[in-house]
């Protein structure tokens, strides 16, 4: 199977290509620089099932060029570039700094998914799973604040649910993965799980996945959560 990575130069991204390349699956590993992606250009080195190809999914010129890259066929799209921006405590927030998190989490795994639909459509795996967080989710909202990351995931969150409807003419499922509270340079090393646990969990998920998973909110473990 051929799977595309965003943001796969550290973190979640990293480790999702690790248990894929070493399982044999054909990678496409994106990285905003590729120049200083060394972890990923390491494992390049070692594994012949990997490509690296440079990526800004807030940068409209780097999606075209992605496309066209990417080629006819792809089985799983996960999109899992995002980014989480301190915009302050109400009503003194840093309103710049929400629509660029808007710009990358939401619209621009948007703009990606759009941009692979037609390879997506011509592959077997027809799925797009996006990584984002509970803290996206309205209804587990109990502590507030947080207004960039968490309106960002919501956005996120109701694009997918939205693709799920429009793209399931075409058999393509579509859904959300929470990947828990991580040790990554977001997450920080007091997190809960590191990323093998989280990305093994959320590779189970995407692994079974089916149209009944299609428009749904899933937690690394399998469980599902609500909107
Ligand atoms: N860690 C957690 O506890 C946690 C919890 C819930 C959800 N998540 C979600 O999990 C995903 C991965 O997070 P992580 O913990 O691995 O974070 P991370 O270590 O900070 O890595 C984030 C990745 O996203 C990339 N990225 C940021 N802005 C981008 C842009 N405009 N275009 C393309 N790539 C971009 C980064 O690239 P650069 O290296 O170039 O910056 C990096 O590869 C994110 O969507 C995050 O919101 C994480």
């Amino acid at each position: 199977m051929r799977y595309l990575v965003t943001g796969a130069n550290r973190g979640i991204g990293l480790e999702f290509v690790k248990q894929l390349t070493s399982r044999g699956e054909e990678v496409i590993a994106t990285a905003r620089n590729v120049d200083d992606a060394k972890a990923l250009k390491t494992l390049a080195g070692t594994h012949n099932n990997l490509t690296i190809i440079s990526l800004d999914v807030s940068k409209d010129d780097s999606i075209d060029a992605l496309s066209a890259s990417v080629g006819e066929e792809l089985d799983v799209l996960i999109n899992n570039a995002g980014c989480y921006g301190h915009s302050g405590v109400f009503p003194d927030l840093d309103f710049d700094l929400l629509e660029r998190d808007y710009r990358i989490n939401a619209i621009g795994t948007l703009k990606v998914s759009a941009a692979l639909l037609e390879s997506l459509k011509k592959g077997k795996g027809k799925i797009i799973a996006s990584v984002t967080s509970k803290m996206g989710s309205i209804g587990d909202n109990s502590s507030g604040g947080s207004y960039s990351y968490r309106m960002s995931k919501t956005g996120l969150n109701m694009a997918s649910r939205s693709m799920a409807h429009d793209l399931s003419k075409h058999d393509i499922s579509v859904f959300v993965l929470h990947p828990g509270w991580v040790q990554t340079d977001m997450g920080g090393s007091n997190a809960l799980i590191n990323t093998q646990t989280s990305v093994e969990g959320m590779l189970k998920t995407i692994d079974k996945a089916t149209l009944d998973h299609s428009g749904r909110f899933w937690e690394w473990n399998g469980n599902e959560i609500q909107w």
